[in-house]
């Protein structure tokens, strides 16, 4: 019996659809503001020195390449609780598993959330990372959205609320941590209380995807972003990657953190996620989760890692502000602070898929449907070019 002539084409995820036009594009000029990766000036994604450091110790100390366990590793898991809640009792008051990359740990953390018998409703902003939408389909949620910006790219609060109107005790809600992605707009502390008595208030579930710690602020300014949502609610889920912070977007490596004050029934949570490790991947990888760990275990290495870290976000922050400058002087009838002003890798352009479309075809300046673009892909030696372009496609 043939199955396969069954199969019909699919709408891709926007951003892998995107990734595979640019790399089948054989204009040597190219550039790809598609996918969220950082390159470096010379138009690379180097390798931490950290990283590299922690491998050559792997390397040569590893002498096994036995199992972990169902949960990973538990070394890593330790290492990442005291890292981004030190406040928290690992084992007690989180329990925590790795994850197949920062992907794996939302639809871990929805999947649980489903097993334990929280409705099935998916609150996100709009707009939102457009996997979030692919994997809450994928573990049978129903989706709603909340508008997040309004036109002059601010949070309007009291909008939120309104959409949130309907919204059900135990539906879930899904939080960007930091930076958040597209529009690079995070709330005010203000805004943040507002969210989470207004959230509160309704009973809403919320689930936090932490794919950016570090790349927004100071480390420890994003990383104290955790414990607001500890203090704020009783029970919350965390979907951690480290994709970007660590550099090690190949390697896979997240984890799925469940915080609360019931240690025995965080026990049992933790039990739904072994079974669903279990029957989706047996067991998750572990190189990039050892890189993680031996980084945090090692003082040297843990500095050298914060470093690094923050000549990554200075420069995206850098070539943010240069871009809005530009911008600024050649699209003068637009408002770009919020361009300038913006957190982390992405933002939203005013574009339209038409002009989005031209930059493809006339500069191979590749930029999401949306009009999002990855400033941390924008070397400096092409910001002239990329600014011109933008300009020149930008409507009215
Ligand atoms: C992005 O939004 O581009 C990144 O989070 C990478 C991805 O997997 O989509």
């Amino acid at each position: 019996m043939n199955m396969f002539e069954k199969a019909q084409p699919l709408v891709m995820d926007p951003i892998i659809y995107l990734m595979r036009e640019y790399r089948a594009d054989t204009r040597p000029q190219k550039i790809n503001l598609g996918i969220g990766v950082y390159t470096s000036d010379q138009g690379i994604t180097p390798i931490f020195t950290a990283v590299k450091k922690a491998e050559e110790k792997i390397l040569r100390e590893q002498d096994t390449k036995e199992y972990v366990s169902v949960s990973g590793d538990e070394g890593f898991l330790t290492q990442v609780s005291k890292l981004m809640l030190p406040k928290l009792t690992y084992g007690d008051e989180i329990a925590g598993i790795q994850t197949v990359g920062g992907s794996g740990a939302v639809r871990m953390v929805l999947e649980c959330l489903a097993r334990l018998g929280t409705e099935r409703t998916l609150w996100l902003s709009s707009p939102t990372w457009p996997n979030h939408k692919g994997i809450a389909a994928a573990t049978g949620y129903e989706t709603r959205t909340f508008q997040y910006v309004d036109d002059k790219m601010q949070i309007d609060v009291e909008r939120i609320i309104a959409d949130l109107a309907d919204a059900k005790s135990g539906d879930v809600i899904l939080m960007h941590l930091c930076c958040h992605n597209p529009t690079g707009v995070d709330p005010t502390e203000e805004q943040l209380q507002a969210l989470f008595e207004a959230f509160r208030e309704k009973g809403l579930f919320p689930v936090v995807d932490a794919a950016y710690v570090g790349f927004g602020d100071e480390l420890e300014n994003d990383v104290a972003k955790f414990q607001r949502y500890v203090d704020a609610f009783p029970e919350v889920t965390f979907a951690i990657s480290f994709s970007k912070n660590f550099g090690i977007y190949r390697e896979r490596t997240g984890c799925a953190f469940l915080c609360g004050h019931d240690g025995s029934a965080l026990k049992r949570a933790l039990e739904s996620m072994f079974a669903i490790a279990r029957a989706g991947y047996s067991m998750p990888p572990d190189h990039g989760s050892r890189i993680v760990r031996t980084i945090l275990e090692s003082k040297a290495l843990d500095t050298e890692w914060r470093a690094e870290l923050s000549a990554v976000r200075n420069r995206i922050r850098g070539t943010r502000q240069e871009l809005a400058r530009q911008l600024s002087e050649k699209a003068p009838r637009f408002d770009w602070s919020y361009l300038r002003d913006g957190m982390g890798m992405f933002s939203l352009l005013p574009l339209t898929v038409e002009g989005v479309e031209q930059m493809k075809a006339d500069d191979a300046i590749y930029v999401m449907p949306s009009g999002r673009i990855n400033i941390a892909g924008l070397a400096a030696s092409r910001l002239d070019g990329v600014v011109d372009s933008i300009a020149r496609n930008l409507p009215g």
